[in-house]
């Protein structure tokens, strides 16, 4: 194992690669990354990326966030399988269709969908963005796609806008039931439960704080509490446990993984860097569409 994290390491330098993963990427793999960060901080990073070659470890709608954000490099995705369920549950089609029905909202497309969906969007934001974008619009009347808990979310914080939701959502963190929230905090009664604005109402109405996977991070690290159950995915779990061994952290229900994000391999990473991987290629015309919305959702911050 340590062979071939060291050959990544050294390729890495000769390619000039930057290598960029999420937070649910194996551990193996978030240690052989120049970055580890949530959608947004990885969007900002390939934005800026100075190397010739961007490898990112997550799943395809980041890789093609980032190739379309900074379209000169060369963009791998490690696992060409690993996509994202929820952003198949929406076409562009829909977003015409509800555009139609309400030509005066403005269309805020979270950054968990296609390039043709964010094409026909006004805007992206991502979990740590969506109520800072939403706030910075002019429109009143809000099409929120794909993600309906995020999306009513959002609406919550923001009670003097309209919103139009659409019926997407993560099939990982929509499957947390109110009953899991309650069990975890049964089992550990002092404990603070962290949840991704992805859980249904019910689950985010237990919860001590909600946020991006950024946010839960820094959350945990920052508070004096010991006891922490975590409401997102197992990487998060997995990076606190290393880091904080003092804490007593727990994670919400021990089969909450995305095996999309799991996809990836060191093997995976070491093959784009040797070259025997496609890198991914967008038609130009949608790409230049895409980054309106990507680049309006990065300049809002
Ligand atoms: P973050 O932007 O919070 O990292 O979330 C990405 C994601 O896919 C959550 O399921
Ligand atoms: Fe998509 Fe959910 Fe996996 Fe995030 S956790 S990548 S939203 S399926």
């Amino acid at each position: 194992m340590n062979e071939l994290k060291n050959k990544i390491l050294s390729l890495k330098e000769e390619r000039s690669a930057l290598v960029l993963a999420h937070y649910y990427q194996n551990l193996d793999v978030q240690d052989i990354a120049d970055h580890v960060g949530d959608s947004f901080a990885l969007a900002k990073l390939a934005q800026k990326a100075s190397q010739d070659t961007i490898i990112l470890c997550g799943v395809r709608f980041m890789a093609e966030s980032a190739k379309i954000l900074n379209p000169a490099k060369t963009v791998y995705l490690p696992a060409d399988e690993a996509g994202c369920p929820m952003a198949d549950m929406i076409t562009p089609e829909d977003v015409i269709e509800l555009r139609r029905q309400y030509p005066e909202a403005a269309v805020v497309c979270y950054v968990n969908s296609s390039a043709d969906v964010k094409a026909v969007s006004d805007i992206c934001c991502t979990s740590s963005s969506a109520e800072k974008v939403v706030r910075a619009l002019d429109q009143k009347q809000i099409i929120f796609v794909p993600d309906k808990n995020l999306g009513a979310y959002v609406a919550k914080q923001i009670p003097e806008k309209q919103f139009i939701f659409f019926e997407g959502f993560c099939p990982i963190h929509n499957s947390l039931t109110e009953s899991d929230a309650l069990a975890a905090k049964e089992q550990n009664p002092n404990a603070l439960l962290l949840v991704h604005p992805e859980c249904r109402g019910q689950v985010l109405s237990h919860a001590d704080y909600i946020g991006s996977t950024a946010g839960i991070l820094e959350y945990a690290r920052r508070t004096e509490k010991k006891d922490i159950i975590i409401g997102t995915e197992m990487g998060v779990y997995e990076i606190l446990k290393r880091e904080l061994p003092d804490k007593n952290i727990s994670i919400i229900r021990e089969d909450f993984i995305c095996t999309d994000m799991k996809k990836t391999s060191l093997e995976d990473v070491l093959a784009c860097l040797e070259g025997r991987t496609e890198p991914i290629t967008m038609d130009t015309e949608l790409m230049d569409r895409a980054r309106r919305s990507l680049e309006r959702m990065v300049d809002v911050g």
